[in-house]
Parts: structure tokens; C-alpha cells; sequence
């Protein structure tokens, strides 16, 4: 069966396309975009689906490149399953998830089982991370090559970081040779210590033990340093305060290979809303203050963020209703990303086609992937986003098993209402 997606506004950065024009798909690819493709779909008859996306817009399939499943190990806080479902009800037609499932994915046999995995649910393309160290215990690599034969497109120890630079230096030179890209959780442990939340105002008054700033900074300048002694790339992950910025900007001015990405939380929230105590504000790295929230937007608008991922970490209700110190780091992200991101177009911090390089171009590029355009013969992975609607976050109606979204309750302005993977409806919320 052909699809004809018709009357959208259609904004495909890479091609540089922002029209109302029609688009065929055809055996699960873009066959065409043009105007006046409904003529000859109506002589087809029967043999095309005609969908009238009239006032809506339509660009190449969204692509969280930071994504937490927690299968194997933890199915009771997502599984492949319920994360590829929130995934293509966020309008995401790929995701990549990390490694930090248990066991560890540091190794061939767990990479594909989760691929395996993913092609029986059949929703959304999911990509797996290797671990950089086994176990991410941060002493030894993992076996990059073997990982990379069974369909790992990155390695990351994310959740936790590689605290010894050596080893660092290695998995960089090593990835790098292999044309992996190197995901980095910078957080310098000795600095953030056992923090909680942000250092500053709020960690004083609340009581509440501090992570400062230069945990992030201090590492993410140690990564910086070494791609460039060693020539490599290294790709920054959830960026979070100001002095991240204006490093990450700095080195991309000297020419380095540094890309990086922020999320939602880092751009919507600041560490006053500890105030309330409530652990689904409580995320790692943490929530920031005002003046680096402005700094992240600044980032993404001048282009020192490339990506926006939204670190979907779902977590169960016996990890997040504890005691403050005691609760899980994470807020589940994938049915809220699109809608927060939405709002950076809204007050013009970016226009449409710099949300969507963001959010599909610039992860398919850094991470490799033949997606991101809708390039006649590319995969058809679509995401449809009717801008205008007016929505409410219910975490009782995610997809996800990770109720845990300090969104809930908020209203929001935009939403993907139609997601296609590979020519196939996998989402339909018209
Ligand atoms: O908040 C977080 N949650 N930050 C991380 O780095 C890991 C993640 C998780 O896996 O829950």
C-alpha cells in the first residue's frame, strides 16, 4: 500500500525544503515530493492511503539519540517493548539506548539481544550503545570491534563516567579508528561527590547536598583535551550548565570535533523547583539555575548544542516515592520531548528547521544512522506534528512504564499526531 501524505507544510532541513507540498511513500521509502501528487493518487484508487495533513507539519522521523530501556534487568521500569511505544507516541521513529541495563550491554550476546528484541515489537528503530568499560566499571574496554559487528552504533559508559582519562584516551583512539562515536557522561565523581542537586541557593536553603557545576565542566574539558590531542571526536552528553556552553563553543571555534546535546529539563526547569522535595525533579545531572537555562538556550540557538535527546531514564514507583536521598536520578522523557522542544520555536529561540536538524538531522549524522532527510529513496520514517494542538501531560496515559515526568499536570502546546517507520503507521493519534 502507498501512502500520500497531502497539504502539509513539509520541512526537511537537509534538503533544505520548507513548502506545503505533498509526499508520496512507497515500499517503505520516500518515493516523492512535489505539488499536485493528489491527481494521481486519486486516479490509484484503492492502492493509495490519502492522508489530508492540512495545517500540519511533516519532517523526517525524530531520533532520540539518548535513550534508557531497561531490558534486560529491569523490565519493571520499561521494557524494549513499552519504550519503543512511548518512543513512536512522542513522534521518535529511532531511538539509541544506552548501555546501563543489567547486565551491562558490554558485550556482543546483550547487543543483540536487544536488536532481536526490537525487530519483534516492531515500532520504532532502536539502536544499541555498547559500553565503553565492562560493566562500566571504568577499568577495562570492552570489545569495541565485536560489539560494532553486532549492531552497536556508539559506545557510552553513560550513567556513570570514565573517571580514568587513560582509559578515556584509548576508547577514543580506539572508537575512533572504528568510526564509533564516543557518547561521554562528564561528571568529575570526586567533585560531585554524593550531591543531590545543584549547588547553589536552593541546595543552601533546601538542606539538600550540592553538585556544582565544575563536576560537568572540569570533565568535559578533560574530553575536549583529549579528542584533541588524539585527533578524535567525542560527542557531549546532557549538557547542563553555562560553563559547559562556552567550552563546548570555545572548542568548536578551534576547529575541534566536539558535537553535544541537551535536554528538555535543561531548558525548561531550573533547581527552584526542588523546592517542593518531589524526586521527579531529581535528575543527573541536576536541574540548574536560571542563568544556565538561559545559557543552554543560547547554545542551542547559536548551534553549540547540535542535538536535543531527552535522557529518557523510566523509573518504578519504589525508586522515585522514597526519601529524597534515596530515590533514583531520572525523569522519563520520550512523550514529552517533541512538545518542550516545540516551545523553543514558540518563543523564538529556534525556528522550525533548527528544531528538526536538532531532533533528526544532527543525531543521524553523529551517530551515522542513513536517516534524518526525506531524500527520495530515504527510509520512510515520518513524523507528522499538528503544531497547534492543546495537550496535558498525564503520565497515567504514557506509553512508557516510567510514570516518573515532573511535566505532569502541565499544558502544552504541540504534539506528534501521526509517526510512520519504514512506510508502516506505527503511531496514529488523530
Ligand atoms: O538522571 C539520570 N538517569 N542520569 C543518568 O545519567 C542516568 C539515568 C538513568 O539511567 O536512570
Amino acid at each position: 500500500m502507498k501512502i500520500l501524505l497531502t497539504g502539509a507544510r513539509i520541512i526537511d532541513p537537509v534538503q533544505n525544503i520548507d513548502a506545503q507540498m505533498d509526499m508520496l511513500l512507497e515500499d517503505g521509502k520516500v518515493a516523492k515530493i512535489g505539488t499536485g501528487l493528489l491527481k494521481t493518487a486519486k486516479k490509484d484508487s484503492g492502492k493509495v492511503n490519502i492522508i489530508d495533513l492540512d495545517g500540519k507539519i511533516v519532517v523526517p522521523g525524530l531520533i532520540d539519540m539518548h535513550t534508557h530501556l531497561r531490558e534486560p534487568g529491569q523490565e519493571y521500569k520499561e521494557t524494549i517493548a513499552s519504550g519503543a511505544a512511548a518512543a513512536v507516541a512522542g513522534g521518535f521513529t529511532s531511538i539509541a539506548c544506552m548501555p546501563n541495563t543489567s547486565p551491562i550491554n558490554d558485550n556482543r550476546s546483550i547487543t543483540e539481544f536487544i536488536k532481536r528484541k526490537a525487530v519483534e515489537v516492531s515500532l520504532a528503530n532502536v539502536y544499541p550503545i555498547g559500553a565503553i568499560s565492562n560493566g562500566s566499571a571504568g577499568s577495562q574496554l570492552t570489545e569495541f570491534w565485536d560489539m560494532k559487528e553486532a549492531g552497536i552504533i556508539a559506545i557510552s559508559d553513560d550513567g556513570k563516567p570514565v573517571m580514568d582519562a587513560a582509559l578515556m584516551r584509548r576508547a577514543m583512539e580506539y572508537a575512533y579508528s572504528l568510526g564509533l562515536p564516543v557518547i561521554s557522561h562528564c561528571e568529575d565523581t570526586n567533585l560531585s561527590g554524593n550531591g543531590l542537586i545543584n549547588e547553589g541557593y536552593y541546595s543552601t536553603v533546601l538542606g539538600l547536598r550540592g553538585i556544582p557545576g565544575i563536576a560537568e565542566e572540569a570533565m568535559i574539558a578533560r574530553d575536549i583535551l583529549i579528542a584533541e590531542f588524539t585527533n578524535t571526536c567525542v560527542h557531549i552528553a546532557h549538557v547542563s550548565t553555562a560553563g559547559s556552553v562556552r567550552l563546548i563553543r570555545d572548542a568548536k571555534k578551534r576547529g575541534l570535533q566536539v558535537t553535544a546535546e541537551t535536554a528538555p529539563h535543561y531548558f525548561t526547569l531550573t533547581d527552584e523547583a526542588l523546592q517542593s522535595y518531589d524526586t521527579n525533579f531529581k535528575v543527573n545531572p541536576p536541574l540548574r539555575s536560571e542563568k544556565d537555562v538561559e545559557a543552554i538556550k543560547e547554545g542551542l540557538s547559536d548551534g553549540t548544542l547540535d542535538v536535543i535527546a531527552c535522557d529518557h531514564a523510566p523509573h518504578g514507583r519504589t525508586d522515585k516515592e522514597v526519601e529524597f536521598e534515596y530515590a533514583a536520578n531520572g525523569i522519563s522523557g520520550l512523550e514529552t520531548s517533541l512538545a518542550l522542544s516545540i516551545s523553543l520555536v514558540q518563543n523564538k529561540v529556534l525556528g522550525w528547521s533548527e528544531l528538526i536538524t536538532k531532533m533528526s538531522a544532527n543525531p543521524a549524522r553523529i551517530l551515522n544512522l542513513p536517516k534524518g532527510t526525506l531524500e527520495a529513496g530515504a527510509d520512510a520514517d515520518i513524523t507528522v506534528i499538528d503544531p497547534q494542538l492543546k495537550w496535558t501531560v498525564d503520565v497515567q496515559v504514557f506509553r512508557s512504564r516510567g510514570k516518573n515526568s515532573p511535566f505532569h499536570g502541565r499544558p502544552l502546546q504541540g504534539k506528534a499526531i501521526l509517526t510512520i517507520v519504514g512506510g508502516e503507521i506505527k503511531y496514529d493519534g488523530r
